[in-house]
């Protein structure tokens, strides 16, 4: 029997990955230069044959737009799509919106890779009298006060985007369903730590590159039988990982 083959991506640069800001929950628009690296990602995924029965993505419009240039690529448009905040970007709290480079100045390397990439520290709170509160507030007003997040670590991404991946996405790769996943940095790093059974340490190391898909093949049991196989050659998505990496870094 076939491993069911599961794809997944990592929006395209942001405006605000282009100014190289904490984003988290705020909804930054792709940059021109993402819109293009999602159109690659789509030619990618056409020239390799794969078509898709139903297509998961976050509430941010960073992958939505993502999966549409994909969907375009494949004529594939009117795919079914299912969105859910549950695969939303880790809310990065207090830091939303501020430079990572600057932050970095401000408060050392270590601590902004302990904000950026540890497993259970979360950054500092977002109140109610932040600058994007409100802004990010408006679009969750359907969602219950204790699911809106003041601030995640990658192990309360985790803890909200599993309960979706088990309720809503493994029942359609079981019923033998061809799906994609356009996602964030961190909720994907979420998936894979969990898929991969990755320790707290290995998860550290891992920065997932803008706009290249990668394959998962799973088992019955949804093991993986091949991780995270990315579309396209590893000189390229190293240097893409790490250019991420160094975004957290003083000049
Ligand atoms: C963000 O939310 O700023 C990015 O999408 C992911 O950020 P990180 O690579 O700094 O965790």
């Amino acid at each position: 029997k076939m491993p069911f083959k599961v794809v997944m991506i990592r929006h395209g640069e942001s405006e605000w990955n282009k100014e190289n800001k904490f984003c988290g929950w705020f909804d930054a628009s792709l940059s021109s230069k993402g819109v293009q690296e999602a159109k690659d990602a789509g030619i990618a995924l056409k020239n390799e044959g794969y078509q898709f029965d139903v297509a998961y993505t976050s509430v941010l419009k960073r992958a939505n737009d993502t999966l549409t240039e994909v969907l375009k690529a494949l004529n594939q448009e009117d795919l079914n799509t299912k969105k859910s905040w549950r695969l939303n970007e880790r809310h990065y709290g207090k830091l939303t919106g501020l430079n990572k480079a600057e932050t970095a100045e401000k408060y050392g390397d270590k601590q902004v890779h302990i904000w950026r990439r540890s497993f259970d520290v979360p950054p500092p709170e977002m109140d109610k009298s932040h600058k994007y509160y409100e802004e990010i507030a408006k679009n969750y007003k359907d969602l219950s006060e204790s699911d809106i997040p003041k601030c995640e670590s990658l192990k309360m991404t985790i803890e909200r985007a599993l309960p979706y991946w088990n309720d809503e996405i493994v029942p359609s790769i079981k019923s033998g369903q061809k799906i994609i996943i356009a996602a964030h940095g961190n909720s994907l790093r979420g998936i894979v730590k969990y898929l991969d059974n990755m320790s707290d340490e290995a998860i550290m190391g891992l920065n997932l590159p803008t706009g290249i898909p990668f394959v998962y093949e799973l088992d019955d049991d949804m093991k993986p039988v091949v991780s995270m196989k990315f579309l396209g050659d590893e000189e390229t998505v190293k240097k893409a990982m790490d250019a991420v990496a160094a975004q957290g870094k003083s000049k």
